[in-house]
């Protein structure tokens, strides 16, 4: 039998309220990513048909927000223009959708949950037109909940505000996510009526109908409840963050890295970390970035977007920031790779360093409070304290260029666009503006004088 095309809906068109936000509610963020962007990833990874957001409060902004995701032609935006319920929600995407297709039926606001958990959804058609994901948690208050006859057999959802004293017992909640086979959710979808305590039409009200009709219903659960959690309000926001965090935290140590404490390290997208690595406390990493094996990353370090090779040391409170690190690098503490930043094998950046646009050759070092912007640093020079390129007139950038084994001492200023060729020395406090070539000492600073006789000012009375 050929597969049946897979169509997903997300429903993504209500208020939120209860966020009390002006941003719409699938807008807010889970680990740096919006709440609809991590069911839109979720969903892709089963290669569906296409995509079908149903969308309402703030759909400008939402259109907006997936303008140059990697995969926007697969979305097919379906306006729902007044929020009459779910089950109308879903009744907007029908009509693009083919007859002889599965649906997934999905909420924005249920960001966790995995692609296998889906699959496993749609694999449940091959023997019922209805599936739905379901889970037994201690508090189900606010949830539709599952009722079953006595052979088990599902017969419906009824929801939190529709449920009798009895009903509000049952702790087999919806976890909102349901497939079925596109033809007969059509012939349910236009069955359902808003006779309720909400007054709306519910998607839910489709599996008492299946059921009525003799159909099989098909309940399954995903791994864990986590999965499944739905986010309505702020506080909802915060533990599935939470969640997030801690199942990164678990996933790294589970591959070999030691982590300090899982509750405070936040990885944020895709990160990838060999093991052997150690990360201290306050950890911020936002991917994609790779960090090698045998790295250890102190306490309050935020990096993004960042590569780190084998045996790289990152001190207390740096900042990295699109940058790569070459093996047995030394950084911080304190120091502020900014994008661009080259570090080649063993180079050392010390306090309060800030670098940018700048590669720096094996065994290089800049230790302390400078700045190095703009710039090309040969292998096994020295940076003394203080030292500023001078990489901006105002206007323009303009580039350093420094050869290796020079000694660039304290305090001086290189005015870009300059060279400093190959074994140069640069006299501490000079003012270096023109080229320096190799293997030459480079003083600019006035000659010390000695004034005889003088007396400090003092105090007017
Ligand atoms: C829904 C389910 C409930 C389930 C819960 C799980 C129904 C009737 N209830 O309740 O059984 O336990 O999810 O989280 O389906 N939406 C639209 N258009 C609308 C209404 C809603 O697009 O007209 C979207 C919302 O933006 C949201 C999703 O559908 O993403 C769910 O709506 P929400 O109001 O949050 O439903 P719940 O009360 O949570
Ligand atoms: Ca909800």
């Amino acid at each position: 039998m050929a597969q049946k095309p897979l169509h997903i809906v997300i429903l993504a068109a209500g208020k939120g309220s209860r966020m009390r936000s002006n941003l719409p509610k699938v807008l807010h963020q889970v680990a740096g990513k919006s709440l609809l962007g991590h069911v839109i990833d979720s969903s892709l990874e089963l290669k569906p048909s296409q995509i079908h957001v149903v969308i309402g409060h703030g759909k400008d902004q939402v259109i907006e927000a997936f303008e140059s995701h990697a995969s926007v032609d697969r979305f097919n935006w379906v306006e729902q223009t007044e929020q009459l319920g779910t089950g109308h929600a879903v009744s907007q995407a029908l009509p693009a959708i083919p007859e002889n297709a599965n649906v997934l039926m999905l909420t924005a606001d249920v960001p966790l949950i995995k692609a296998t958990t889906l699959r496993a959804m749609v694999e449940a058609m091959n023997s019922s037109p209805l599936a739905l994901l379901t889970a037994i948690v201690d508090d189900p208050f606010g949830l539709g909940r599952i009722t079953r006859d006595d052979t088990n057999a599902v017969t419906g959802i009824v929801e939190q505000k529709d449920a009798s004293v009895e009903q509000q017992r049952i702790q087999e909640i919806n976890s909102g996510i349901i497939c079925a086979h596109r033809d007969q959710l059509g012939d349910w979808l236009e069955q359902i009526d808003n006779n309720n305590a909400q007054k709306e039409f519910y998607l839910t009200d489709v599996v008492s109908l299946a059921y009525q009709a003799g159909n099989p219903i098909a309940a399954l659960h995903p791994q864990e409840n986590s999965e499944v959690n739905g986010i309505n309000s702020r506080v909802q926001l915060a533990e599935v963050e939470c969640l997030y965090r801690y199942a990164q935290a678990v996933r790294l140590m589970e591959s070999g890295v030691t982590v300090l404490d899982p509750h405070r390290l936040d990885i944020r997208g895709d990160v990838e970390i060999a093991q052997d690595t150690i990360i201290d406390v306050n950890v911020v990493i936002q991917g994609p970035t790779k960090i090698g094996s045998g790295v250890y990353i102190a306490p309050n370090c935020v990096i993004t977007e960042s590569v780190l090779a084998d045996n790289v040391t990152v001190h207390p409170n740096t900042v990295i920031e699109h940058s790569e690190l070459g093996s047995g690098v030394n950084v911080g503490p304190f120091a502020r790779l900014r994008p661009g930043t080259k570090l080649a094998q063993d180079v050392k950046i010390g306090n309060f360093v800030e670098t940018k646009n700048a590669q720096l050759d094996e065994g290089a070092k800049v230790n302390h409070l400078s700045y190095v912007g703009d710039a090309t640093v040969g292998s096994n020079t020295n940076i003394g304290a203080g030292v500023i390129t001078c990489n901006y007139d105002g206007a323009n950038k303009h580039k350093t260029t420094i050869g290796k084994d020079v000694f660039v001492g304290s305090d001086s200023q290189l005015v870009a666009p300059v060279e400093i060729k190959d074994g140069a020395t640069i006299g501490a406090g000079s003012t270096i503006t023109a080229t320096v070539e190799a293997n030459k000492l480079a003083i600019s600073r006035g000659k010390q004088r000695q004034i005889d006789g003088w007396k400090r000012p003092t105090k007017a009375r």
